[in-house]
């Protein structure tokens, strides 16, 4: 397996993380055993990144992982690095109420965190989304403590933009931000993605399919339940969907040419932005994982490079990538 450095202060990761977000909410249901199998298959293919958060199905994503991990020998186990959100407040009928970065409210959350997951130390911990409430150098004062205590290893970040970046790295060392790339969602290039790198802040992209938008395997008339994020979301309405899909087809086109996927390009070209971007694929059954793996076996030149840019021009996709309620949490907006 290749890998990567998370930031210039972060372990060394493979150059493929695994969200395992899907797995227990947002897209819809999910087969336990197979996301179990998957995990596996994962780290025994040298995944070593795994992410999650608290609120992904209000900790079932945490204690899925941690019977994944049980399942495993002892050296595959102490291999895998978690990479943990927290901060999202849920309500018992699934529904969303805000954002918590309060330091004691931090080390609440690590605390569940630390048991759902049956380890002694979360390799990456990061608050979801900016609380509005209470400043950045708080919030990640306060992972650093847990730092300090030996319960979490790196601090990260997730959806914040320049400003945040600065003041979050002026507090404590950054291993990585925590941020949607992708070909169609190209908003970090101007300014998030240069400060990143002039920190030595490393990026996990996530979202690089698009939430299966671009992998190819979409149709328009695949019935969404409706807890699915994808039934909310712009991108994936009406004339937006007609037009995004038809992005994928001039893909798949190249796709062909090079004997590769439509999703394998489509996580080809975000590895090849550059060696400090971990592209987080949430796969969450066996044969998508395979395929996802198969994309650090695709070379793209500069003539792939400029072919997939006529295609997928910057700015092409129709529709925003969160629904606009969602899109007032994102600090990498403002
Ligand atoms: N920090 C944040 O704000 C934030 C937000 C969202 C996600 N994340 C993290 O990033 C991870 C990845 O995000 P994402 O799930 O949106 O990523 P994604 O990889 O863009 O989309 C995953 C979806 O794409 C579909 N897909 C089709 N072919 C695939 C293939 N070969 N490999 C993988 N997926 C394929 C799958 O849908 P089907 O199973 O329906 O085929 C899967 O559910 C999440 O699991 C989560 O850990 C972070």
């Amino acid at each position: 397996m290749q890998t990567r450095p998370l930031g210039s202060t972060g372990p060394q990761v493979s150059a493929l993380g695994l969200g395992c977000m899907g797995m227990s909410a947002l897209y819809g249901d999910a087969d336990r055993a197979e996301s179990i199998a998957t995990i596996h298959a994962a780290l025994e293919a040298g995944v070593t990144l795994l992410d999650t958060g608290d609120f992904y199905g209000m900790g079932h994503n945490e204690m899925l992982i941690g019977e994944a991990l049980r399942g495993v020998p002892a050296a595959l186990r102490e291999q895998a690095l978690t990479s943990v959100k927290f901060g999202a407040l849920r309500d018992p009928n699934g529904g969303w109420s805000g954002y918590d970065g309060r330091p004691a409210a931090v080390k609440n959350f690590a605390a569940y965190s630390l048991q759902r997951l049956g380890v002694d130390h979360i390799d990456v911990y990061r608050i979801a989304r900016v609380d509005p409430d209470v400043p950045i150098e708080e919030t990640v004062g306060a992972i650093g403590e847990l730092v300090e205590a030996g319960h979490v290893r790196n601090i990260g970040l997730s959806e914040v933009g320049a400003d945040t970046i600065r003041r979050a790295a002026a507090t404590a060392p950054i291993s990585d931000l925590q941020i949607e790339y992708s070909l169609i969602s190209r908003g970090i290039e101007e300014e998030i993605l240069p400060t990143a790198r002039e920190l030595g802040i490393g990026v996990t992209a996530y979202g690089v399919l698009s939430r299966g938008l671009i992998s190819g395997h979409f149709t328009a008339d695949r019935k969404l339940a409706a807890n699915d994020f994808r039934a909310m979301s712009p991108r994936f309405q009406g004339e937006n969907l007609q037009h995004n899909l038809a992005l994928v087809e001039a893909l798949r086109k190249i796709a062909e040419q090079k004997g590769a996927s439509v999703a394998q390009i489509a996580i080809a070209w975000v590895l090849s932005r550059g060696e400090d971007i971990v592209p987080l694929v949430g796969a969450r059954r066996r044969d998508r994982l395979t395929e996802a793996l198969g994309a650090l076996d695709v070379t793209l030149d500069a003539g792939d490079l400029a072919a997939i840019e006529a295609a997928v021009p910057a700015g092409a996709a129709a529709g925003d990538r969160y629904p606009s309620a969602q899109m007032a949490h994102l600090d990498s907006e403002r």
